[in-house]
């Protein structure tokens, strides 16, 4: 079954690999009245001009294409929500604070505990159809929210049955996201390694494993112990970093072979120096930034120094409850100071590249999957400037409408 995509105004994709020193965030091509024919839900050719002949056709309206946005990062599984703690950021309390007061992420722990595994997924699910509403076609999703097995397994339960339904989902352990209450440090290391990561593999629920390195939480030792023990189990490492300080987590992701190290706003030369030898991806969260009021990092530097940036919304209920990557990317382009070509390549083909899925998905290319937005956006530009609102008029995976305005 042939289908061809008409008309449209401006097709934007990033091409190639990922990981070219020197030009890390790769090419951008851009075709103008062109056309897009996909077979079989795969991407068959591109072009300008006349469009060949198909079994069905959709007229894109003159209309800005672009691959499917991969999230690359998101806590997506959890119970309640923590608009409370709206009141208590207004008062000027800062994240660690709320966090030490038994609120932010231990809060989040609490409710996830209590919710059933059915409630858990009802949600992820009614949040997952909002993120492909607004283009986001593949996505990773974090555990976390437990931080004992019995939890960290329902959460990531709920991520397979995404992953079952919808496809383009990866799963990632973050049982090191905080310590649990009450607990010593050394001794909830020491479980995550030798209880909690073995009884995780021995079910498959887990492509990455994460841990959260950084001030007032898991140490750079400790972090590397987890990572360390998660590659001797399957799960490719990532890593949260420098979001509130350096403390040697770029070095850890550089040390283990991480996929990508995420967050980055307090990263300097030394720590982008290490990505890039370690050929690791840089995740930036300006969503995260902005809704924390705290720095947004150096995408421009991470570029300059050879490491390829891609974008994340990090969807969670307290850092940052958005999940629309179009308006992450809008603030990644003006705090980040990248150009629209480069915070698309860093939202589709890097996204892609950071969670493993860059050979099927992340550009407009021939053999990749075809996952696609047509968006009510004239062109590149207009997508990122008319930011607040849902520019996704129709959103495509292996070619077939999913969801889109009508
Ligand atoms: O990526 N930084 C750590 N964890 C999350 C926040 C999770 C939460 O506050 O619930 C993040 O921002
Ligand atoms: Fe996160």
């Amino acid at each position: 079954m042939k289908r061809i995509f008409t008309n449209i105004g401006e097709l934007a994709t990033a091409t190639g690999s990922v990981a070219v020193a020197g030009r890390a965030q790769g090419t951008l091509r851009t075709l103008h009245g062109a056309w897009l024919l996909e077979e079989d839900g795969v991407i068959a050719a591109t072009g300008e001009g006349t469009p060949p002949e198909a079994d069905a056709s959709v007229d894109c309206g003159g209309k800005l294409v672009t691959a499917g946005l991969v999230d690359c990062h998101t806590h997506l599984v959890f119970g309640g929500w923590r608009e409370h703690e709206l009141a208590m950021k207004l008062q000027g309390r800062s994240y660690l604070e709320i966090l030490a007061a038994g609120g932010g992420i231990l809060s989040t722990v609490r409710e996830t505990r209590k919710a059933s595994e059915d409630a858990l997924f009802e949600k992820a699910r009614g949040l997952y159809l909002e993120m492909l509403a607004h283009g986001t076609t593949a996505v990773e999703i974090k555990s976390g929210y437990g931080l004992d097995l019995e939890t960290e397994k329902k959460q990531l339960r709920v991520v397979r049955r995404l992953k079952e339904a919808f496809g383009g989902v990866a799963a990632t352990f973050l049982g090191a996201h905080a310590f649990p209450e009450g607990m010593d440090h050394d001794a909830y290391v020491e479980q995550l390694c030798t209880e909690m990561i073995p009884a995780i593999a021995e079910e498959g629920l887990a492509d990455f494993c994460d841990a959260f390195c950084d001030e007032g939480v898991f140490t750079a030792e400790q972090s590397e112990r987890v990572l360390n023990a998660g590659k001797r189990f399957g799960m490719i490492p990532k890593l949260h970093a420098d979001e509130i300080r350096e403390i040697g987590g770029t070095q850890v992701a550089a040390r283990v072979g991480a996929i990508s190290c995420d967050h980055l706003s307090e990263t300097g030369a030394e720590g982008r120096k290490a990505l890039r030898d370690g050929g690791v991806i840089a995740v930036m969260l300006p969503a995260t930034s902005f809704y924390l009021k705290k720095p947004y990092g150096d995408f421009r530097a991470m570029i300059d120094a050879g490491v390829p940036v891609a974008v994340a919304t990090d969807m969670n209920p307290g850092s940052t409850p958005n999940l629309s990557l179009p308006f992450a990317m809008t603030a990644g382009c003006l705090y980040g100071q990248l150009t629209p070509e480069e915070i698309l390549t860093a939202a589709t083909l890097n996204g892609a590249a950071a969670i493993g899925m860059a050979d099927t998905r992340g550009t407009l290319e021939p053999g990749k999957q075809a996952d696609l937005v047509v968006w009510d956006a004239d062109n590149l530009d207009q997508l990122i400037y008319r930011y607040g609102t849902n520019r996704a008029a129709a959103v495509f995976k292996k070619g077939v409408r999913v969801t889109g305005k009508e």
